[in-house]
Formats: C-alpha cells, structure tokens, sequence
C-alpha cells in the first residue's frame, strides 16, 4: 500500500463491505455469516455505523446483533429503522430515497432508488461520500433508467453493481448500468453466493470493456480490500 493511502474497501462476500475513511468503520449490508465471509462476527472490528438498504435476510444480515454489540449507528429507511429500533437497537438514523444525511463533517450517505422489493419500506441503494472517494453501493436492484440520473447527480468513483440475476440484475443489465452511471471503477457483488446466482464476472467485465471502455472492472475474491483512494 502507498504512504498516500488513507482507508479501504473490503469486500465480505455477497453484498457486504467495510470500508474504512476517516478513522470510521461502515458496513454495508452486513450479512456476516453468508457462505463465502471471509471472516466471523467476532473478527470484525469496532463498527461505527451501519447501512441496510433493505430488510431481505441476505442483506439485514446481523445488523441486530452487530449494532448492540458496537452501539453502532444504523442508517436506513424509516420502517426498517423502526423496526429495528423494536428489536433493541438504540441508535438509528432514519432516511429516505433522495434524502442525504451527515455521518461526520467528512461523511455523507445519500439514499437512492433501487428496483426491488422488501418486508417494509422500499429498497434503497447508497452513496456514500468523503473527500477522497465517492461510492454506489446499488444493494438488490434490477436495471431502471434513472442510474443515468444517479450518475449525473455524484461524481461516483465506484460503483458496486449486482450481477447475480434472479434477484437482481444478471452480467448484461449490470453492464449496460455501468454505462449509465459512469463511475471511475466498479466491482461486481452479489453472485456466488450460493447456487442460484452462480455467474462469471469475467463475462461482465467483458461486456463493462465492449460498452464502457472508460471504466476499469475490479473482480474480487471475498476478503480483497481496495486502497481509499482509488488509484488513477
Ligand atoms: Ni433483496
Ligand atoms: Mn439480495
């Protein structure tokens, strides 16, 4: 790593990632003990704040448990906050889609719309934003027209995209996404997990170079982490 880095983002498997900026730790969607984690709920460091982008198991994942054990914040939309507020979690940050809120004076996490379905609430996806990194995590969605808009509206350096199908978009929807978002970087998520989203991401990345050449496909193993910042 260079002297100039000054966090990361790990990939956990599945849909959940740690990114540390800022002396904090974020989880996305942190389903812990999905089948390809590469560490246990007792490996995990001190957890700051929390981001559900919507309450299916695979992606609620141990927020419960994580959050009482760190008191961490946990930000989501309204109903799910509600309802975790009901499961013993003490400190929720409710938001909804379009609405931004301030984690410090260097974070911000902006929800998006994501197309999908949950228990309560809607599905949302995430951008989160400090000064050195602007990150898409697009949670369970198909493709809709309105990545282009996302995309106009932050300056995404990394996007983390669904190819499994099924549930989500498959290798093509998630391709032709990354055209319309234009970020910097994307990183495929949500496949292999288990036998119904078995996918190739080298058949993504194929498509990301035929249709968007401008943007660089990282494919990780669970456990990879990538420097903060993004190196050009
Ligand atoms: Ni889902
Ligand atoms: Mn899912």
């Amino acid at each position: 790593m260079s002297t100039e880095t000054k966090g990361y983002i790990r990939w956990l498997g599945h849909a959940a990632f740690e990114i540390k900026v800022y002396n904090k730790t974020i989880l996305i969607d942190p389903w812990i003990t999905n089948p390809k984690s590469p560490v246990t709920l007792d490996e995990l460091d001190k957890v700051d704040f929390i981001l559900v982008t919507h309450d299916h198991g695979d992606h609620l994942g141990e927020t419960v448990e994580i959050a009482k054990k760190y008191d961490s914040c946990v930000v989501g939309v309204y109903e799910v906050t509600m309802k975790l507020a009901e499961q013993g979690v003490k400190n929720v940050l409710p938001l909804n889609v379009g609405g931004s809120i301030k984690l410090t004076s260097e974070i911000e996490v902006s929800a998006v719309p994501a197309l999908h379905s949950s228990g309560c609430g809607v599905p949302v996806g995430y951008v989160v934003k400090t000064p050195d990194i602007v990150i898409y995590h697009a949670g369970d969605t198909g493709l809709f027209l309105d990545m282009e808009l996302i995309g106009r509206l932050f300056n995404i350096d990394l996007a983390l995209l669904p190819i499994g199908g099924v549930f989500t978009m498959g290798p093509h929807e998630a391709a032709l996404a990354t055209l319309m978002l234009r970020p910097r970087y994307v990183i495929p998520m949500h496949y292999n997990t288990f036998p119904e989203i078995r996918q190739d991401p080298e058949q993504f990345k194929d498509l990301v170079e035929r249709i968007a050449p401008h943007v660089k496909v990282l494919i990780l193993s669970p456990g990879d982490r990538v420097p903060i910042p993004l190196r050009i």
